[in-house]
């Protein structure tokens, strides 16, 4: 058995500092989307600090990096991690986070010269926050066998580069092949990123389970023309269009109810000028539900406030799916020993599904699969503002800890 290790939580501290320092933005916030030069920076910093501990570095066909401590018995890893690339403007700890308290788990057995029995890797998967290609979760998607590597390669970005073609330019353009090692298990530890816990005054969330995600692309298409003299019968204006639909999202979600959300992230008219009528939009629709049937109910309900709104204001438009995501169930057996774990140390905490996507619901299709949470102050995330506490960061890296020590001693 492995003697209770102690975290350097110091060394846990500095670095999730030092990251966040990486593409960091006058708000304070870290901008590292995904295979820009920032995210190349801060792969290239977390990779200096695996070799530190000596773990073996491997980088697979789609970018996400594996660092591996080497156990006393071969065989499948116990695998965690999350990721480092970021939103446009995001806080210090969505992903980062996970990363680094799972190496910090690493580092810990190798300055210790303790071997378990499984070997343990800590995996950064690549562009999980799909701000710059879509969809999200790509990396952890591609290695869990939810697209094939060569169609990822080819999906083109926000500014017009293709996956490929950044990987190459950034460096991280691996050969190991996705999904070769498939883990004992996968445990994720993050961030809430919403107001559950903290509610609740929990320090720690058991995530039983993922939302389904749908994104939704829609261009608007009417009429650019002089706002001064187009009388309001003859208008097709498309920005009128659009934000009529950012409305019915909104009612959309009251309809369904409980449970669901929906958001319009993205809305840009078209020549985008005072005194022009819009004659194009480019907009996203992002739904999501814990219940799938409930989710389809809502995707369908947008569909039919397209077409009226088309009807009635005499405009076009061209819908794209951009991310179709089911709702996940993690392991019951992994998310009950956290919860064992948890109890044992006497930290309160929550069984609770998570409103965000992780890359833990792409490696559910692979292996036993569960999430830690920690709370988020007021909830905030994607948000310079994105917060929590050391001594929270501390124990939720503690239950890390001993959820992958006891992992180490049982066999699915
Ligand atoms: O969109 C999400 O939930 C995740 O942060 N990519
Ligand atoms: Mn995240
Ligand atoms: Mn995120």
């Amino acid at each position: 058995m492995v003697t209770r290790l102690k975290l350097n939580n110091s060394r846990l501290h500095d670095r999730i500092e030092a990251l966040s320092k990486i593409g960091s933005t006058p708000e304070g916030g870290s901008r590292r989307v995904a295979l820009t030069d920032a995210d190349k920076e801060g792969r290239d910093l977390v990779i200096s600090w695996m070799k530190e501990s000596g773990l073996q570095v491997q980088i697979d066909q789609i970018g996400n990096i594996f660092a591996t401590l080497k156990g006393n018995k071969s065989g499948r890893p116990i695998m965690t991690g999350s990721h480092i690339d970021t939103v446009g403007n995001g806080g210090h700890l969505d992903g980062c986070y996970g990363v680094l308290a799972g190496l910090e788990v690493l580092a810990t057995y190798a300055d210790l010269k303790e071997k378990p029995n499984h070997d343990l890797c800590v995996a950064i998967f690549t562009n999980e926050e799909g701000v710059r290609f879509q969809p999200d979760m790509l990396g952890s998607l591609v290695y869990a066998g939810g697209m094939i590597v060569e169609e990822a390669h080819a999906i083109k970005s926000t500014d017009g580069k293709t996956l490929h073609e950044e990987l190459i330019r950034t460096g991280y353009l691996g050969t190991m092949k996705c999904g070769s090692v498939i883990p004992h298990a996968f445990i994720e530890l993050h961030i809430e990123q919403g107001p559950v816990l903290e509610s609740k005054n929990d320090f720690i969330g058991v995530v039983e389970g993922v939302q389904g995600i749908s994104w939704t692309g829609v261009t608007f298409r009417g009429q650019s023309n002089h706002a001064g003299t187009t009388p309001m019968n003859l208008r097709k204006d498309a920005a009128y269009a659009a934000s009529r639909l950012a409305v019915s999202v909104r009612e959309i979600t009251k309809e369904i109810g409980e449970g669901q959300v929906g958001t319009v992230g993205v809305i840009t008219p078209k020549p985008n000028l005072i005194n022009v009528v819009p004659g194009e939009v480019n907009m996203t629709v992002d739904l999501r539900n814990i219940d799938d049937e409930k989710l389809r109910k809502a995707e369908k309900m947008l569909h039919e406030h397209i077409e009226n709104i088309c009807q009635e204001e005499k405009v076009v438009a061209e819908t794209e799916k951009l991310v179709r995501f089911e709702p996940v169930q993690f392991d019951k057996r992994i998310c009950d020993l956290i919860a064992e774990v948890t109890e044992n140390v006497g930290f309160s905490y929550s069984r609770l599904n998570s409103g965000a996507g992780h890359d833990a619901q792409m490696m559910a299709r692979l292996c036993p699969t569960a999430m830690i949470f920690v709370p988020s102050k007021d909830g905030v995330s994607h948000n310079p503002k994105e917060y929590t506490s050391k001594e929270y960061l501390d124990m939720g890296a503690d239950i890390l800890f001993e959820t992958i020590t006891k992992l180490d001693q049982i066999e699915f």
